[in-house]
Order: C-alpha cells, then structure tokens, then sequence
C-alpha cells in the first residue's frame, strides 16, 4: 500500500531559509507536500484552506510572532502537529511556548534533521484513525497532575531553600509533570547528545531557575480540578503507576536489565495510564467507557467505544512530544506486548508483567495470569516459570506499599 504523503506548512519571516528549506525538501522528504508562508497572517490563511499534519514556524517574527500563530493553530486547528524554529537557547521566548509546542528545534538545522522529527511524529499521527480523538488529544496544552503533588512542588519552589532533589522527586512521581519535563529536556532544540529518561536529571540540564519560571511563571503544569467521587480517580491512577513502577524495575534487574533500561523501566511506569488523563477530556467517556462496560474490561469497553485505548492515546501524545522511543513503545504496547516482535525480554516485558501482576494480585485471590497476562509472548519469551517469583514480588510490594511518598531506588 502507497504511503499517504504528510502535508506539512514551513513558516519564516526570511525568503532565504524558507529557499533553503524548499531546495531541500527533494533530497530528503520526497513523501512530504510542503507549502511556505512568509508570515503568520498568510499561514493562517493556508490553514484555512488545506489541512496540514504539521506546522514549523520560526518564533520571532513581525506582526504575528511564532507563538501567537501556534496559539491561533491551537485553536483553530488543534489536530495539526506544532514544531517551532528558535536559535537561542537563552530565549525567554521559548520558555513562553512551551505549552503551545509539541517541539522545540533548534535554528540553522539540517532539513535532514528537521525530517527525521517531524516525519517520526507525522507517523504516530497516522495511526490514529478518529478525527475527533486526533483534535483531542493534539490539541492538549497541559495535562493535570495530582493535586498534593501540585502544590507540594509549589511550595518547594517558593521556599527561602530550594531543593533541586526534592523539587526532581516530586515531578518523577507525576506523569503529567514528568512527561512535561522530558518533552522540554529531549527537544532537539537543547542539542543534547543523548536521550534523557530520568525527570533528576531533566531538573539538573534544566536548571532550577528555569524549573521555577515553568512551574510559578508559565505554570506549565495544572492540578486537576475534576469530579469526585468517580470510579476511576487521578489518585487511584497515580498510585497504580508508582506501584507499576517499583515493580517493573525489580522484574527489570531480576531479567538482567541494564541500567537505562530499569531507568526506564521506572520512568514508563510513571508515565504508563497517562492516556487516562487524556480520557477525562474526551466527551461522553465516562457514561460509555467506564459507566457502562457490560462485563468487558477497560481495555475492551475503550476499543468498543473508540476504536483506541488508552495505551495508544497516551504513546502517541508521548511520541508527538519527542519522548524517547523505548518509552513511547513500552507505554504504547502494555497492554498487548505480542504486537512487537520481541526477541529478548526488554523494558516492554517488565511493564506487562508488573501492570499485568499488580492488577490480578489486587483482584483475584488466586492465580489467574490468562487474563491479565499475554501468554503466548512470555510463552515466546520462555519466561512462563518465571511468573511464580513475580507473584511473590508483586504479593510482597503490595503488603509493603505505604502511601507513595517517594521513589525507591
Ligand atoms: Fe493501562
């Protein structure tokens, strides 16, 4: 089958860059149709005429700057990706788009470079068919964190003393706040020469100031402010993903995992049902998915209703903000890991098993891994004896877990 070219709409205030990018466009993008703007008034009218899956502006420009035009985007076409051009790391502006931006890329960039991001993202795109879930969740500008996390980290941040430990251990036990930070950290735009997994060491390249201005300034990051008294609820949400976590890194080492993987191990189980908070935002959720589920699971009733899940909806808005591969794919696939050719168990094995665990160890008083499990791919992994000593662990972690406080190592 024919790949569907990826319309995408250059915008830059300069003829030359805007040349450049043209005269470059044949070598590298031959499944792109792109169009040029020369102001963010004249993009505006492009998009009121075709539909583009991506837009890449430059931010400073006159009349209407990058960020007012990503603005008017956001809301006129919120399905469309939004990359923006900056040359300044020290741009005060930049900070000012971040919750406009899906990515940041730094400016001169090859157009070779420039590809490789906006394609990948264009990619994840395509895989979500429904027009409306596509607005939804393209059009996101922050998702909400839990409320005590929230003002805890406020709090960190006004106080006479600021800890950059305690201010990183608040945002790694927040998906929203730990997606935001690894969007911001992993843009190309900081040129970083490797992917950054872990949100310590996103506040340490960030800078404590710069955390400080996001956070108290731009409050990049929202508390949520939704129904009481639901079934599902961001706090059950939150501390199911700490769990996941904890466990997926003890499953990670007891497979010989190496040091990034169990980082990232623990990093996507923070971030594994972050496509649950996007489903408080999707119109009638609730009534059809999780009030009326007919015996089916979760799981299940998504795909009844949406034609997606969660774990789709959440790697994709993951992926669009440029978070590394293996955690896009881990939080994407963990409900059904067979879809991925695995040839070895890698970080995706320990996520299944640990959410997979957790979650019959929780309901079931005995042992019932086909329903919670995938077991022809542990089958395929020769890791069914395994699942005994995971149990242990899970039954262990549960007696044990106390209100999640903190990460454990
Ligand atoms: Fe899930």
């Amino acid at each position: 089958m024919e790949q569907r070219k990826h319309s995408i709409l250059f915008v830059d205030d300069d003829p030359f860059i805007l040349r450049g990018f043209e005269r470059s466009l044949d070598e590298y993008c031959e499944n792109w149709r792109a169009d040029f703007a020369f102001s963010g008034k004249e993009a505006i009218n492009r998009l009121s005429e075709h539909s583009y899956d991506a837009i890449v502006t430059d931010i400073h420009m006159p009349v209407m700057d990058g960020i007012q035009l990503l603005d008017a985007v956001s809301r006129l076409n919120p399905g469309v990706i939004r990359f923006v051009l900056s040359g300044d790391t020290s741009d005060a502006q930049i900070l000012k788009s971040t919750h406009l931006v899906h990515q940041m890329i730094p400016k001169p960039c090859e157009m070779q470079k420039i590809y490789g991001i906006v394609e990948r993202a264009c990619c994840l795109r395509d895989k979500l068919s429904d027009p409306q879930l596509l607005r939804i969740i393209t059009g996101i500008k922050t998702l909400p964190s839990v409320p005590r996390l929230y003002n805890q980290l406020r709090e960190q941040l006004q106080a006479d003393t600021i800890s950059s430990q305690a201010v990183a251990n608040i945002i790694a036990q927040d998906a929203a706040m730990t997606a935001k930070i690894l969007q911001l950290v992993n843009s190309a735009f900081f040129g970083l020469s490797e992917n950054i997994n872990s949100p310590q060491k996103a506040v340490t390249i960030l800078g404590l100031n710069t955390i400080k201005s996001l956070v108290l300034g731009i409050q990049v990051f929202s508390e949520y402010q939704g129904k009481k008294n639901l079934p599902i609820s961001i706090d059950a949400i939150w501390k199911n993903s700490l769990q996941v976590s904890s466990l997926a890194v003890s499953i990670a080492r007891s497979l010989n995992l190496s040091s990034r993987e169990r980082e990232d191990a623990r990093v996507s189980g923070v971030l594994l049902d972050i496509g649950m908070l996007l489903s408080f935002q999707i119109p009638g959720f609730y009534q059809n998915v999780i009030f009326n589920k007919n015996g089916q699971s979760l799981i299940e009733s998504e795909y009844q209703y949406m034609g997606t899940s969660h774990a789709e909806m959440g790697g994709y808005l993951l992926g669009i903000w440029g978070l590394p591969d293996s955690i896009v794919e881990a939080v994407t696939f963990h409900h059904s890991p067979v879809v991925q050719a695995a040839l070895k168990p890698d970080l995706l094995t320990s996520l299944h098993v640990a959410n997979g665990l957790l979650k019959m160890c929780q309901t079931e008083k005995g042992q019932n891994f086909v329903a919670y499990l995938d077991m022809p791919y542990l089958q395929k992994l020769c890791l069914v004896d395994r699942l005994d000593e995971w149990v242990l662990m899970t039954r262990d972690l549960l007696e044990n877990s106390h209100s999640p406080d903190g990460l454990e190592s």
